[in-house]
């Protein structure tokens, strides 16, 4: 869960499947993403983040879309990117949901935080929250299989 789901979010979702594939665990974890603006439903991921994913092996195949409080009820986990969007994920969730809504990068190995927003960077910042993303879905999916 990001702000605009055509940066962070998209490659979160995109590096899940694509670890969840080459440990042959499709159709036991799955992952999907979502903004909590309103600013690029229906749009595709930002060209940046496509072609960094690409050169690091990861393919995105995703549409802009907002968070809605269905999401909430659907998951077993909605990860926020940053502290303002755990923020506007609270604001749509009642008590069952709390319990479910936390960091990406609390299974971030190197530490928790915010995954910054690379929107108004360079080839660098987004190499950079590849690397971040990276690390904490691979430990996400090893806390997942172990359950
Ligand atoms: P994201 O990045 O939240 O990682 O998708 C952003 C994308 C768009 C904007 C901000 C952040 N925006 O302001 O349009």
């Amino acid at each position: 869960m990001c702000l605009g789901n055509i940066c962070r979010s998209p490659l979160a979702e995109a590096v899940f499947n694509h670890h969840v594939k080459n440990m042959n665990l499709e159709g036991i974890l799955s992952s999907d993403s979502c903004g909590t603006s309103n600013y690029h439903i229906g749009d595709p991921p930002d060209p940046r983040t496509v072609r960094n994913a690409n050169k690091n092996g990861v393919t995105i195949d995703h549409k802009g879309r907002q968070l809605s409080w269905r999401d909430l009820d659907n998951y077993d986990l909605v990860l926020a990117m940053d502290l303002q969007n755990h923020r506007n994920i609270l604001s749509l969730a009642n008590a069952a949901h709390e319990s479910k809504i936390k960091y990406l990068r609390d299974f971030d190995p190197e530490g928790p935080g915010d995954v910054p927003d690379p929107y108004y960077g360079d080839e660098k910042k987004f190499q950079h929250v590849f690397e971040i993303v990276d690390r904490s879905v691979r430990e996400l999916i090893a806390s997942l299989v172990k359950k």
